[in-house]
């Protein structure tokens, strides 16, 4: 559920009607969750006045259990946690962990890294800390805009999403356009982006690539890493890069891993 988009509470509630119906369990991917409370209080109505936390708590109460990725929304380098509000589920999962991380005593996440994720959920439903955060998304977006840089509207919250077949409309989808200007940002100013298209949608049983209808390069940024002038510099670099879109070629893929070529496939400029 949610998978980084905003969601609506009355989406949400009315998933919840059917789901209890269908005596089906909610477990919610809150890993952006702060992002999606944000846009509903800034867009949902009777949300407006309600704080970042209430809002999260109300989307909880919904569910019957969370899966967190806390180096997004919960601000950590790294770590997580799955919650149930079940406990025979529970110690299902507990059981779990032994499989994959030995008891659940012996580590996992160190305690430190579990304080911090503690701290960092309580900054990450601050007002101020989420206003600025979307905002500097919707700034590098709306500038973006400025350059006529064809970008997926609305601007989301975590990340600028660019339309490559527009970008690149000459580069046939064979040839790769959302990893050709993920790579030509990088050769131009060292933005490292990602690609959302042919090669992240990966290959049918058969054999034959999928061919997406989208293509598209996601600029995803990260949490307090960043000032506003590194937002000028991406959209500067974009739009440098469009300026030269005419003479830019496509790519073919010399290496292919059998899993996850999105992360490890190599490429060469025709
Ligand atoms: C909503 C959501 N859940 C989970 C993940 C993946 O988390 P991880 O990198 O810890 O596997 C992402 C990554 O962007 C995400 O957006």
């Amino acid at each position: 559920m949610a998978g980084g988009q905003p969601i609506s509470m009355k989406n949400l509630k009315e998933l919840r009607a059917f789901t209890k119906k269908h005596k089906i369990r909610i477990i919610h991917d809150m890993t952006r969750v702060a992002e999606n409370a944000y846009f509903i209080q800034q867009k949902e109505k009777g949300y407006e006045k309600k704080s970042i936390k209430e809002i999260v708590k109300e989307i909880n109460s919904y569910t019957d259990g969370a899966t967190m990725s806390a180096k997004k929304d919960a601000l950590v380098n790294i770590g997580g946690f799955l919650a149930v509000n079940e406990w025979d589920v529970f110690e299902e999962a507990r059981n779990m962990v032994v499989v994959y991380e030995g008891l659940h005593t012996y580590g996992g996440l160190a305690g430190r890294d579990m304080e911090a994720m503690a701290i960092g959920i309580t900054e990450s439903v601050s007002a101020d800390h989420i206003r600025a955060r979307v905002g500097q998304v919707i700034y590098l977006g709306t500038k973006m805009m400025d350059y006529n840089i064809p970008i997926v509207k609305p601007i989301g919250g975590h990340g600028i999403f660019v339309d490559a077949k527009k970008f690149l409309p000459h580069i046939s989808q064979e040839n790769f356009p959302a990893q050709t200007l993920a790579a030509e940002l990088y050769l131009d100013a060292g933005v490292r982006t990602m690609e959302r298209g042919v090669v992240s949608a990966g290959r049918k049983a058969n054999g034959e690539n999928y061919y997406p209808k989208l293509e598209l390069v996601r600029f995803t940024i990260p949490r307090r890493v960043y000032t506003q002038a590194h937002m000028d510099v991406i959209a500067e670099s974009a739009a440098h890069v469009y300026d030269s879109r005419k003479k830019i070629k496509g790519l073919k893929m010399v290496y292919e891993p059998k899993y996850l070529r999105f992360f490890q496939a190599r490429f060469e400029q025709l």
